[in-house]
């Protein structure tokens, strides 16, 4: 089959974590027999630079035309140290979210075995993890009216959600649930918050619809101490905006590194996948900056475009990769052999056309470092 796949390299590490994913997917098409189009688009600072514009009409064009959209990550520092710059990288991507109205963010949480050793985490308690958190990614304090006032002495910003907003994406929490442990923590703070007390009375009544799912709830301050102190009492994990977006960090320490985390957004009609990590400018361009997340994502873009099998082979090769320590710095040890960023996209494309050879096969030929590790 014939895809056409928009890619945003974006800002920082972007560029080249993206490449890696694009040749896994490479690699996919010359093995499953498919074509992947690539049509490339500007967003964030770089986008700024060239344009003025850190979103530009030409870049929402092709996304909307393309089958699914790959991105890399945003920002720069020197827009993080000037808070009073209108224009700013990150306007970019939410204005994308927006335009095409991907509510739906989804990102994976796991513990993969060979990584256990790399969390801040005792062993015991996040061997065996997996969650999905389901992040409300179009609405709430993100996108509500905001302004600072006129003497620079006030701001504020607000959070709206209507019902149809929150309906859309626990309907679709709630059906993976259903394919998964059948548990979902509305996560809120219903306590403090108006929002919140209408996300709970919506997702009870929607609960009805999915009997075979339990359903709790959490605070998001406990929840955010639950995810490290607990994390397998959790199966999907759905919340708003803001409350996600901190939940999907504060787990990143389950899954050994922010470099392996995967995520995907998802509207009606368009579908954009990326890392969960940010830019990382301090490794812009040294070929050291982990590709496995944005390599996951081009896995989970597969599978949006129900091409299963296409989407396996990628994770397995990226456990592989993981189980013969193939892997960039952020995962080693200080005087351990790591691998570049390059090395590894190479190692995962090559492990997808060859996959029959064996474990050995992949030390000595493919990995090319065996007298090195
Ligand atoms: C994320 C990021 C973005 C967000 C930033 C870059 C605007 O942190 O995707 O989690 O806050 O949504
Ligand atoms: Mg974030």
């Amino acid at each position: 089959m014939k895809y056409t796949i928009a890619v945003i390299p974006g800002d920082g590490i972007g560029p080249e974590v993206t490449t890696q994913a694009k040749k896994a997917l490479e690699a996919v098409a010359e093995v499953y027999d498919h074509i992947f189009l690539f049509k490339e688009a500007k967003m964030g600072a770089c986008a700024i630079d060239q344009t003025g514009d850190p979103l530009p009409q030409e870049t929402i064009e092709i996304c909307k035309k393309a089958d699914a959209i790959l991105f890399g990550a945003i920002g720069d520092v020197k827009y993080d140290n000037d808070p009073s710059l209108r224009i700013r990288p990150e306007q970019g991507l939410l204005r994308l979210r927006k335009e095409l109205d991907l509510f739906c963010n989804v990102r994976p949480v796991k513990a993969y075995p060979k990584l256990l050793k790399n969390s801040p985490l005792k062993k015991e308690i996040i061997k065996g993890t997996d969650i999905a958190i389901f992040r409300e990614l179009t609405g709430g304090i993100y996108f509500g009216k905001k302004e600072l006032s006129k003497d620079g002495k006030s701001a504020y910003d607000s959070s709206i959600y209507t019902i149809d907003e929150i309906s859309r994406v626990t309907h679709l929490a709630f059906q993976t649930a259903q394919n998964r442990k059948k548990k979902l923590t509305l996560v809120d703070k219903a306590n403090v918050l108006e929002t919140s007390r209408l996300w709970r009375k919506t997702v009870i009544e929607i609960a009805k619809q999915y009997k075979d799912v339990t359903l709790d709830f959490m605070l998001i301050d406990n929840a955010a101490m639950q995810i490290v102190l607990d994390p397998k009492q959790f199966d999907v994990i759905l919340s708003e905006n803001l409350f996600g977006d901190v939940m999907s960090d504060v787990a990143c320490a389950i899954g050994g590194s922010i470099g392996v985390l995967a995520s995907s957004s998802i509207g009606e009609k368009n579908a954009m996948f990326e890392p969960i990590h940010g830019s990382y400018p301090q490794a812009a361009g040294k070929d050291i900056a982990n590709p496995l997340a944005s390599i996951l994502s081009a896995a989970m873009l597969l599978e949006h475009l129900g091409l299963l099998d296409e989407a396996d082979v990628i994770q397995r090769a990226v456990e592989k990769s993981l189980d013969l320590g193939l892997t960039t710095q952020d995962l080693k040890g200080k005087n351990q052999y790591a691998a570049s960023t390059s090395k590894v996209g190479d190692f995962i494309a090559d492990y997808i056309v060859n996959q029959d050879d064996s474990s050995m096969n992949f030390k000595n030929i493919h990995m090319g470092q065996s007298t090195i590790i």
